[in-house]
């Protein structure tokens, strides 16, 4: 049988996990793939840092450069994951023609364009299954399940820790630092949280699916982010009397070569030609989304990812697993290890390039063009005129309103007060609530929130 020779980099929990997984299931991969990958070596930070799984100590070095400068190393494991020094590991060993597997979701959302450009330019592959929801195979079906598609809506609840502490605040009825706190407690949170509960960590993963769906590099700089640290019981709680669950949404959704704009007489999204100007535009976010109870994404909970794609020949789908951890995150690499071994075998390393920049006018949207409809909470005086001032500032925006709940209060005190708006700009809902936000009648900035029809 052929034989490819394994060079790592990292050693420590992913890294240890997918020595694992090899030991578990690489004759199973061998007698699937018909090419057996034996490991040659393994750079560490320590022999002795700490690592779920044991690795034998003679295939262990403290040298990176090592492992990719080993002529009889075939292909590259990049798992020490940051910023710095991967990169430069990655590029050494991709200029070596050497193919690279990475689950490092940072670093390719930073320099992902050089990256795909040094492996196309060195005859090579960079494959990162591992980088975006762990276990769930989605950038193998992006690039290969659903190459004769055209992605049009793409939704992924795509960190794990968010989704947690949501689950529980819904669950619970808590609020979200207690929830936070006792996450960390147990491991299910960072310490700092701030990558994953302010939705960078999701805006990494989000643009690497975009890309990959939409052929055109998405600078991160682009996407609208923001994480769940403001969600309150409050919010949960009403947001499941109106029938919905808070969850992190990163959305892709392409707005053709047609821009949506509000016909405000029927409060509905149009579509006004922009031919002449012909660009494949897309929403690309990720921001805390009231989703319908009724649709499978609000019943993702704990650490579970999901991702729903709906592409335009395919239909719907949906990738339902963990995205995150030392096993779940070892098959992923271990797929990418197939795809590796069988390039090398018939001797084409780039059966499957990592990513093609086919789209020259693709644009994100900025996010005040985006229309959907929207959660708004506000805190008010209850007094006469109240609901009437502010019906009339969503009035003369042209924004509609669905429903309104207000729990009965005292007059004179204060009390929450929840509108439902139809479908509207972005830009339009945030210049009105800015205009609510400056009532006196009204306490503390307003809240809001998107909510998504999944149409
Ligand atoms: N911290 C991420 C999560 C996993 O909570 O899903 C790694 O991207």
């Amino acid at each position: 049988m052929q034989q490819v020779n394994l060079g790592m980099i990292g050693g420590g929990t992913v890294g240890s996990g997918v020595f694992h997984a090899l030991e578990l299931n690489g004759a199973l991969m061998s007698s699937r793939i018909g090419v057996k990958v034996n490991v040659r070596k393994i750079a560490v930070k320590a022999f002795d840092e700490p690592r779920p799984y044991d690795i034998p100590r003679s295939l262990m070095t403290l040298d990176w450069q090592e492992v990719v400068n080993d002529p009889r190393v075939d292909v590259v494991t990049e798992l020490v994951g940051g910023m710095g020094i991967a990169r430069t590991m990655i590029l050494a060993a991709l200029k070596r023609g050497k193919p690279v597997i990475t689950a490092n979701k940072a670093l390719l959302s930073e320099h992902g364009e050089e990256l795909f450009a040094t492996a196309r330019k060195f005859g090579t592959n960079l494959y990162y299954e591992a980088s975006v929801c762990g276990g769930i195979p989605i950038i193998k079906s992006l690039r290969e399940g659903f190459v004769g598609n055209r992605i049009t809506h793409l939704y992924g609840i795509v960190n794990g820790t968010c989704n947690y502490i949501l689950t529980r605040m819904k669950l619970e009825g808590a609020d979200f630092d207690a929830v936070l706190k006792d996450a960390q407690k147990q491991g299910y949170a960072e310490t700092p949280p701030d990558l994953d509960i302010d939705g960078w960590d999701s805006q990494h993963k989000i643009g690497i699916l975009a890309s990959l769906a939409h052929g055109f590099w998405v600078d991160h700089r682009t996407i609208h982010v923001e994480g769940i640290r403001n969600i309150t019981a409050l919010d949960i709680q009403f947001a499941n009397e109106l029938g919905y669950t808070i969850k992190l949404l990163g959305i892709i959704k392409t707005i053709d070569d047609m821009r949506l704009t509000i016909d405000a007489s029927k409060n509905k999204p149009t579509r006004k030609s922009n031919i002449v100007n012909r660009k494949s535009q897309v929403q690309v976010s990720v921001y805390p989304t009231l989703v319908p109870n009724t649709h499978v994404l609000a019943s993702v909970n704990h650490v579970f990812n999901a991702v729903f794609v709906r592409g335009d020949v395919v239909g719907d789908t949906l990738f339902y697993g963990r995205g995150a951890g030392k096993d779940a995150t070892a098959s992923a690499v271990m797929s990418d290890l197939a795809d590796a071994a069988l390039d090398l075998k018939f001797g084409s390393k780039q059966r499957v390039p990592p990513f093609v920049p086919h789209e020259r006018n693709g644009v994100v949207v900025p996010i005040d063009e985006v229309v959907s409809q929207y959660f708004v909470r506000l805190n008010v005086v209850d007094k006469p005129g109240v609901l009437a001032k502010i019906a009339e500032i969503f009035g003369t925006s042209h924004i509609g309103i669905s429903s309104v709940i207000q729990p009965e209060g005292h007059e004179g005190e204060s009390v929450p007060l929840i509108f439902m708006l139809h479908y509207a700009t972005n830009g339009a809902v945030s210049k009105a609530l800015v205009r609510i936000g400056r009532l006196p009648v009204v306490k503390g900035k307003p809240v809001m929130i998107r909510v998504e029809d999944f149409k």
